[in-house]
């Protein structure tokens, strides 16, 4: 039985499972695969380099799937910032109605994509954050809690409570992003307010994800101990799986200190992701990965991984959890 909520309704999905923007991940059959199982598929906008390759990637999505999928803009403070007015352009010439933004607030893109009747999800890793993005005018957010992969902010709240904080506070829908997995972690998430859930991690060790099998293995291997937090002293701090370089860059940190610069670790950070995506170089560098890894034991399609997690929330919800009520 599909579950309706805000979530499901603004984004015309039949369940309230959401994929999030991955770089080097979220190409055109990982999106599609999500949406075509009845959740929302997201493209990765930066990952395609340039507004053209971006419109080509938006076009082969839609040979694959005619249900709704959306598209992942992450705004980052750069020396020289990506194109951003031409990813918006062909986002809006390419008939995309979901917009999945994250980093700084997106207020500058809010006019043009609303007049093209596009719905925004801001990615969100605190209370005021998300407040912020209701207030100017965003569809739903996507609350990331500090368990998760990726950009976890730095005020590290984890879900138990930012979740319900967020829920005390929001008038708008959200869902709970950070260590989302199965059906418990679905119905966990609607107990504390949220009306569905947004994962990484786990899609990226399913049969459809377009990268190597060394990804996948590595994420059925790893345990939920197994994730660092790097970029810290910048102020970056960012969620990765550890590996010999990750290891090579906290010492780095830690002997270093405050004096550390962008510089001195670009050699563990900058231009990894093709080479672990593509070529399975696991220790090429640091790459998001959220401490949910310890929950991840298998390589289901997604088509799998969506059905059991609806049939798992709809039986803790009738069975066990009702079960309890006397
Ligand atoms: C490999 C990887 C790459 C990611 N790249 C991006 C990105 O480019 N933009 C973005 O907004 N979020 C990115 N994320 C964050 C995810 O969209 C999502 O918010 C996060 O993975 C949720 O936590 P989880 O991994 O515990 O499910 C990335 C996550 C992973 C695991």
């Amino acid at each position: 039985m599909p579950f309706k909520t805000r979530i499901t309704e603004l984004f015309g999905i039949e369940h309230p499972i959401i994929q999030g923007g991955m770089h080097y991940v979220g190409f055109a059959e990982m999106a599609a695969a999500v949406s075509e199982a009845g959740g929302l598929g997201i493209i990765t906008g930066l990952t395609q380099g340039t507004p053209e390759k971006l419109a080509a990637e938006i076009a082969r999505c839609r040979e694959m799937t005619k249900k709704p999928f959306g598209v992942n803009l992450t705004f980052l403070p750069a020396v020289t910032p990506p194109d951003y007015p031409g990813f918006v352009d062909v986002i809006i010439k390419g008939g995309v109605k979901i917009v999945e933004t994250a980093g700084n607030n997106p207020q500058k893109w809010l006019p043009a994509l609303k007049e093209a009747g596009i719905k925004v999800i801001h990615k969100c890793t605190s209370v005021r954050h998300s407040l912020k993005a209701e207030q100017i005018g965003c569809d739903a957010v996507s609350v990331d809690g500090f368990e998760c992969g990726g950009h976890p902010g730095e005020d590290d709240v984890p879900n138990f409570i930012l979740l319900p904080r967020a829920a005390e506070e929001l008038k708008i829908p959200f869902v709970a992003s950070g260590g989302m997995a199965d059906g418990r972690s679905l119905v966990a998430a609607m107990a504390l307010g949220a009306e569905g859930m947004n994962m990484g991690t786990r899609f990226i060790a399913t049969k459809e994800a377009p990268v190597h099998e060394n990804v996948k293995q590595a994420l059925v291997a790893a345990s939920e101990l197994d994730t660092r937090l790097i970029m810290r002293p910048l102020r970056n701090t960012e969620r990765v799986l550890t590996n010999a370089a990750v290891e090579r860059l906290l010492e780095k940190e830690r002997t270093m200190g405050d004096k550390i610069t962008f510089a001195d670790i670009i050699e563990e950070v900058a231009g990894v992701y093709p080479r672990i995506m593509k070529e399975g170089e696991m220790d090429a560098g640091g790459w998001s990965c959220g401490m949910v890894a310890g929950l991840i034991h298998d390589i289901p399609t997604v088509k799998e991984l969506i059905e059991r997690t609806i049939a798992e929330a709809e039986a803790l919800l009738k069975q066990r959890l009702a079960g309890y009520l006397v």
